[in-house]
């Protein structure tokens, strides 16, 4: 595997022209925060936005709607009706984040998998795909180990004690792009696969993976192609957990902290 610098990655990302408009900033749709979870959704769509995308679009449940515009008033908040309106007008979808996997779930689940765009799938949404494995090229698959385990039908000490024969094995099985995370992430799409070195123990939180998929999903609402959208959020991610790590301490790792740290780190790029 190869190991690309931060600035590398960020030089991959679209420039922003002066006439830029909120549509040319990229539209995407997050799907997620069931009830108990509906910080999830909120990490993952903080992320979109400190991460430069033009639009954040939310479908989650119906008592989350207010609570969340009044956390973050640039969000636009949907219910299950939206969903085919607002998934035409999107550039990519991303679900998973506090997604569960009861009746709504499921549903909000199989109707993403039936649209013609790109996807990055997470969490939870991870979990339904195991219990019916398909294969798809314009999908970004962001496993812990654990539903890496769930996946491939294998424990979560077998991936770990092959990593880079484990990411192989999903691409094989599940197609696209797939960022194995934990120490180490992976990410492979079959021909190139890259490692991340960057990042720290004090990321193993709760909520610091939501934080991932809100960057990855933006970055490809901005233009990147699927892999090169991948690479950059785990770097940047990963980053922003060092930089956290020094001006605090690993305890001083916390997801929302961690979603403005990668707007500062943004600049980066040349
Ligand atoms: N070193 C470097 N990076 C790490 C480390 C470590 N020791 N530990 C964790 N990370 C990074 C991972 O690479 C990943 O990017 O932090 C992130 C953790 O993501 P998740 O494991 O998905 O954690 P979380 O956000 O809590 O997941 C939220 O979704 O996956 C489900 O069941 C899970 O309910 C949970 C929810
Ligand atoms: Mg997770």
């Amino acid at each position: 595997a190869e190991s690309h610098s931060l600035k590398y990655w960020l030089n991959q990302l679209p420039k922003t022209p002066a006439s830029s408009h909120k549509g040319t900033r990229g539209t995407l749709l997050l799907i997620g925060g069931n009830h108990h979870m509906m910080g999830a959704i909120q990490l993952a769509s903080l992320a979109a936005l400190t991460t430069g995308a033009g639009l954040v679009k939310i479908i989650t449940q119906t008592d989350h709607l207010t609570a969340l515009t009044q956390a973050q008033p640039e969000l636009m908040t949907y219910t299950q009706q939206d969903f085919e309106q607002q998934a035409a007008s999107a550039k990519v979808i991303g679900i998973g984040p506090g997604l569960d996997q009861d009746d709504w779930a499921v549903d909000r689940f199989h109707e993403t998998l039936n649209q013609d765009i790109p996807k990055v799938l997470d969490a939870d949404a991870l979990n339904l795909l195991a219990k019916s494995p398909q294969q798809d090229d314009d999908w970004v698959l962001t496993p812990h180990p654990g539903e890496a385990a769930r996946l491939l039908g294998t424990s979560t000490e077998a991936i770990q004690s092959n990593r880079i024969e484990a990411v192989k094995r999903l691409q094989q099985k599940y197609g696209g792009v797939i960022v194995l995370k934990g120490n180490g992430t992976l990410v492979y799409d079959g021909k190139q696969m890259e490692l991340c070195t960057a990042g720290n123990a004090g990321m193993a939180v709760g909520g610091m993976g939501d934080v991932l998929t809100g960057a990855i999903t933006s970055f490809i609402a901005q233009g990147m192609d699927l892999y090169s959208a991948a690479c950059l959020g785990v770097s940047l991610h990963a980053h922003s957990g060092d930089t956290l790590a020094n001006q605090k301490s690993q305890a001083g790792v916390i997801p929302s902290d961690l979603a403005l740290v990668m707007s500062q780190l943004l600049s980066y790029a040349s």
